[in-house]
């Protein structure tokens, strides 16, 4: 299948990367031949093409990876209807898509960061003729969930699309806490790292709920910080950043 990538940022080169391994056919459009060029030297299976006036989308399966706030300058320059369309545009409707760009199929995807590392989880929704189409392309670089609204998609946005930045919040501050307590640096992200790897499978395994009830004793240590995060409404105020995070999707969408 032949995919025309539209952007060459950071998601549209971990998208790129994934996608020719499973042996899709790509084509990237960019507004700087240099970055195209540097990009093919890196990745030279792929077709670069400079994004040019008038640049013709019809018939192509596109992958829209600009900005939210470039949606309509970039717009501008295509012309056509194109076969289907992927936007990982955060908190853009396709609705807004539609009025700037033509296609027969539309459809949106909320990747995160981890896609470089082929672990991304991506949440789906659109139009349902193309679901297991989307569910291949991107399962390419992680798991993929599809979802039946777009609002869903702005809440899934907060918390796996934002979620690494909040995550490594949260590892920075365990990583200076060790470093308050008079650990040196380099041990305190070692253990960190070495925390975050093993919680994987921890959490895969079971309930957060049950895995604080393993870990924790009475009158332990674990007691005592969790007994400090309770105090201080921590988890209150983490289930407030989702929210918050879903309020700027929400805010973006109507702008
Ligand atoms: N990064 C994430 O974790 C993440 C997660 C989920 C979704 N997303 C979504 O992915 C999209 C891209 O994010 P990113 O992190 O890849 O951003 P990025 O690294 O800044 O890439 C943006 C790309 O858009 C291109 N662009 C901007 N204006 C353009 C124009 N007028 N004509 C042609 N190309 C233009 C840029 O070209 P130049 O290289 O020439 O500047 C660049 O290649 C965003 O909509 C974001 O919401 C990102």
């Amino acid at each position: 299948m032949n995919l025309t990538i539209i952007g060459n940022g950071n998601m549209a080169q971990a998208l790129i990367s994934g996608l020719l391994e499973a042996s899709y056919s790509i084509e990237v459009v960019g507004r700087d031949l240099n970055k195209l060029e540097l990009l093919k030297q890196k990745l030279p299976k792929i077709i670069i093409k400079e994004l040019i006036d008038g640049y013709d989308i019809s018939g192509k399966n596109i992958i829209f990876c600009v900005k939210p706030y470039n949606l309509v300058e970039v717009s501008k320059k295509l012309k056509g209807t194109a076969k289907t369309f992927y936007s990982v545009l955060a908190g853009t409707t396709i609705q807004n898509i539609k009025q700037n760009i033509s296609s027969k199929f539309y459809a949106r995807a909320m990747p995160n960061v981890a896609a470089k590392f082929g672990k991304s989880m991506t949440t789906l929704t659109g139009n349902q003729f193309i679901k297991e189409e989307a569910i291949d392309i991107f399962n390419c670089i992680g798991q993929t969930l599809w979802v039946e609204t777009q609002n869903e998609l702005d809440i899934a946005t907060a918390v796996a699309g934002s979620g690494p930045a909040f995550l490594a919040y949260f590892a920075d501050a365990i990583i200076k806490g060790g470093i308050n307590a008079g650990l040196k640096k380099e041990d305190a992200i070692v253990l960190t790292n070495g925390l975050f790897d093993g919680f994987v499978p921890l959490l895969k395994s079971d309930e957060p709920e049950n895995i604080i009830k393993k870990v924790m004793s009475p009158n332990g240590t674990t007691e005592a910080g969790y007994n400090y995060l309770e105090k201080n409404n921590i988890k209150k105020e983490i289930s407030q950043t989702i929210q918050t995070a879903y309020n700027k999707a929400l805010e973006l969408a109507k702008s």
